[in-house]
């Protein structure tokens, strides 16, 4: 059985190069894939009213579907462009209103808030040759801690504001995006396997 993956795409380009970086990741495997485009959702961002320290969800329930297929996917892909070192806006709205999950956890003792375990791969794209994602990853990483999700690999590819041709530099991170998507693909095999053996 193909295991369910989730594609979050946080840019606006749907021509650009995350957008392709997504397309020839998934490419690479055979999975039923549940895609999720930040700037076409444009969900709302965290208020912090605190209903999530009384109460297990969010009082708002624009993202209920999101959260559904977060919590049930065998894995996620995560591929957007760096802003300002960070995610767009609409993608850094996703990952804040991930607080149901730290509230869950520290204020209600849910442990841990989300049952399955997930791994998350993350593909950026950068102007800058030096941008590395660090400060994405480091994002993440902490909301990983709460959302039972693991970063098993990423792949940037840096250097895209002097580039005019978005293939052949996209060829250059052809192997690093092909040995990430076999690492993923097993990671979220496993996972499939076991929850349909336990
Ligand atoms: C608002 C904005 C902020 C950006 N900030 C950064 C940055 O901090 N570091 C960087 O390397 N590139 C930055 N860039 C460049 C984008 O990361 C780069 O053009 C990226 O490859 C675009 O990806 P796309 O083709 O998928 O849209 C920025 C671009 C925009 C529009």
């Amino acid at each position: 059985m193909n295991p369910v993956i989730m594609t979050v795409f946080g840019g606006p380009r749907r021509d650009g190069f995350s957008a392709e970086m997504l397309r020839r990741f998934t490419r690479e495997f055979q999975a039923e894939f549940v895609g999720y485009d930040a700037y076409e959702r444009n969900y709302a961002p965290c208020t912090d009213c605190r209903y999530c320290r009384d109460a297990e969800g969010c009082c708002n329930d624009d993202m209920d579907g999101f959260f559904a297929d977060f919590e049930a996917c065998d894995g996620i892909i995560l591929a957007s462009p760096v802003y300002n070192m960070s995610f767009p806006a609409p993608m850094k709205a996703i990952l804040d209103r991930m607080q149901r999950y730290y509230s869950a956890r520290f204020f209600l003792d849910k442990r841990p808030p989300v049952a399955k375990r997930r791994p998350v791969t993350l593909l950026l794209s950068a102007g800058s040759p030096d941008e590395k994602g660090d400060i994405a990853a480091r994002q993440l990483e902490q909301i990983f801690t709460v959302t039972n999700c693991e970063l098993t690999g990423r792949v940037v590819l840096s250097g895209t504001d002097g580039a005019d041709d978005l293939p052949a530099l996209i060829d250059t991170v052809a192997p690093e995006i092909r040995s990430e998507a076999e690492k993923f693909r097993k990671a979220a095999d496993d996972i499939t396997f076991s929850s349909h053996n336990s």
